[in-house]
Order: C-alpha cells, then structure tokens, then sequence
C-alpha cells in the first residue's frame, strides 16, 4: 500500500524499536524505516533479529538488532547505548515489547501476572528512563531547543474489561498512565513528546491468533464499525505521524492563543509545531466504542 506520507518524512532521524523484530513491531520497524529512519530493535530472539534486520537491509534501511530484555536494566543501558554508538543519536523510541496470554484471573498466578506486568509495564518506563539522556533537547545530535519523541504500544482492554486479561489490562493501563505523566514532565522539561497507540484487532499477529481464536474474530467483525480487521499497516502509519514534525503549525497557535502571553508566561513548549503530547491514539476501527447487536 502506498504511504500517505512523503518519503524522507524522518529523514535523518534514529528509531529504537522494543519487539521490532516480528509483528506490529516489525512493520513499525519496516515502515519507519522506509520514511528515513535509521532502525535499531532490541528482542529477545537472535533469530527473529537476525531476519529482521535482514528484511531491512534488503531494502537498503540501515539497521542492527540488539539482544535484550525490557525487563533488565542492564540490558536497557547496554541497548541505549549500543544504538547510539552505530547511529550516533535517538530520536524515537518506541515501546513496543509486550506479553500476553489468555487466562481466567483465578488461574493466574502471581508470577504470571508480574510478568506481564513487568515486561509491558515496567519495560516500558525502564526504557523510557534510561533513554532520556538521549532523547532529551541538548542531547546527542539534538538542537539545544528540540528533543525527541516516544510511543508506548498499549492497547483498549483496558477501556472496559476484557475476559481473561487481567494481566494485560493492568499493565497497558499503566502504560497510558506513564505515557502521561512522561508527556506532562518531559514535555515541560526536556522538549519530548510522549505519546501511545492502542490498536484494536489488527489481522495477522500474534495478539489476535494467541487472543482470538477465527470464531471469535469472525463474530467480532461484525461488530467493528468499519466492519474489518485492521491492517499492522494502519499501526504504522499512526506510528509515522507520531513520530514526524507533523502537527498543528505553531505560528497558527501562536495568533491563536496568543503565543507572546504564553512566551512571558513561562510556556516556551507550546510554541512549537509538532503539537500532539500525551494521547493515545486508538487505532481500532471504532471497536472499544461499539455493543453487538441484538
Ligand atoms: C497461565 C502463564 C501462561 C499461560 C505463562 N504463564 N504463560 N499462566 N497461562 N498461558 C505464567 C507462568 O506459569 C509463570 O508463572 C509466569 O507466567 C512466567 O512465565 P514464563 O514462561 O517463565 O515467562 P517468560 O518466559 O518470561 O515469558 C513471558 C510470557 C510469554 C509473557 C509468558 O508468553 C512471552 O514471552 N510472550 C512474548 C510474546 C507475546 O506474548 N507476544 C504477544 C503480544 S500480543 P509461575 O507462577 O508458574 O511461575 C499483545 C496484544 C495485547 O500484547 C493487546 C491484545 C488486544
């Protein structure tokens, strides 16, 4: 399918992707790779790594894989700063590690829902905190006045409840909470902006054939509003305009609000473009909002 956004739209700029070895986290990998980016994932898997960077490398995106786990902070560290190393700046770190499994909450045990929660959860904050120094205005490439920007892979379980997720929904619930209070402290502080992408059942990944046997997902699209799965395309693009320049144009909200006021208020942050900070963009067809029909 062809991209809405122009090519060299991140041009320039360094991806770190969690779980950007397979899945939706793969097609992230690819498609900020094929607008610019220089790619890094972190995974668990040689393998998965190994073909995924070489998927990247055939289509000439400069890319490296890097073993690790979310969930160790010396692994965080050693990824963070490995990718700098290659690539010499971050610019966009995207969180996209993730565990899950369906199990009644009370046959889940403690550990299984520790896990969970410490890879989707705790990686997630894990991540984004060893990387500050990187992404942060002033850092390694970086102007003195603009830093980079994070998106948190979440989910709309949450939203509601979900059967048989209570680990899953838990974790992604935090994961929304920190993609806003990082949003809220570093936006103000460090010029990066945080934001998530929660999608709905996207055809061909391991959260719908692990989640949602085809008799589930058959039913199921009835009741999506636009009556079909999503594509891991649709992430991505998501994922594109997060992770680009694109946004409101600040000399509009300048006029609009009144930039000079904000200026002398102590608001130099809401001067810029780029203007989208701490929402999580539900990309799910409008399924989170729909009830099956009676
Ligand atoms: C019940 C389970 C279980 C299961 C593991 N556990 N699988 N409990 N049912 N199916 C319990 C174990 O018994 C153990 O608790 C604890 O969880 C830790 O299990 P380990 O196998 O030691 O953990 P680990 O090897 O670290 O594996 C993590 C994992 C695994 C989450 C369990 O499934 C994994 O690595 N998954 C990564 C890939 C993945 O799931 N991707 C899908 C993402 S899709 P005890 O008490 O026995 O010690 C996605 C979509 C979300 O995230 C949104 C959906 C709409």
């Amino acid at each position: 399918m062809e991209s809405p956004f122009k090519g060299d739209v991140l041009k320039g700029k360094v991806a770190l992707l969690t779980g950007g070895g397979s899945g939706i986290g793969f097609e992230l990998s690819l498609q900020l790779g094929k607008h610019g980016a220089s790619i890094a994932i972190m995974g668990r898997r040689r393998n998965v790594l190994d073909s995924a960077v070489a998927s990247l490398h055939s289509l000439g995106i400069p890319a490296i894989g890097f073993e690790g786990d979310v969930r160790k902070r010396e692994d965080a560290v050693r990824v963070l700063e490995s990718t700098v190393k290659q690539f010499g700046r971050l610019d966009i770190l995207v969180n996209a590690a993730a565990g899950n499994f369906l199990v009644p909450a009370e046959d889940l045990s403690p550990n299984g829902f520790r896990t969970v929660i410490e890879i989707d959860a705790v990686g997630t904050f894990m991540m984004c905190h060893e990387a500050l120094k990187y992404l942060k205005k002033g850092g390694p490439g970086k102007e003195p006045s603009s830093g980079g920007t994070i998106i948190n892979i979440s989910a709309t379980l949450h939203y509601t409840a979900s059967w048989y997720q209570i680990h899953v929904s838990a974790a992604k619930a935090a994961v929304d909470s920190i993609t806003r209070s990082l949003a809220l402290e570093w936006g103000t502080d460090y010029d990066i902006r945080v934001n998530g992408i929660a999608p709905g059942p996207i055809g061909d990944t391991a959260g719908v054939s692990k989640l949602a046997p085809e008799e589930v997902m058959s039913k199921e699209r009835q009741n999506v509003p636009l009556f079909k799965l999503g594509e891991k395309w649709d992430i991505a693009m998501a994922a594109i305009y997060l992770a680009s320049d694109a946004g409101t144009e600040n000399s509009m909200v300048v006029d609009i609000i009144g930039g000079q006021a904000l200026k002398a208020a102590g608001f130099p942050n809401l001067l810029r473009g780029k203007y989208v900070n701490g929402t999580t963009l539900v990309v799910d067809g409008g399924l989170w909002l729909s009830k099956p029909r009676s």
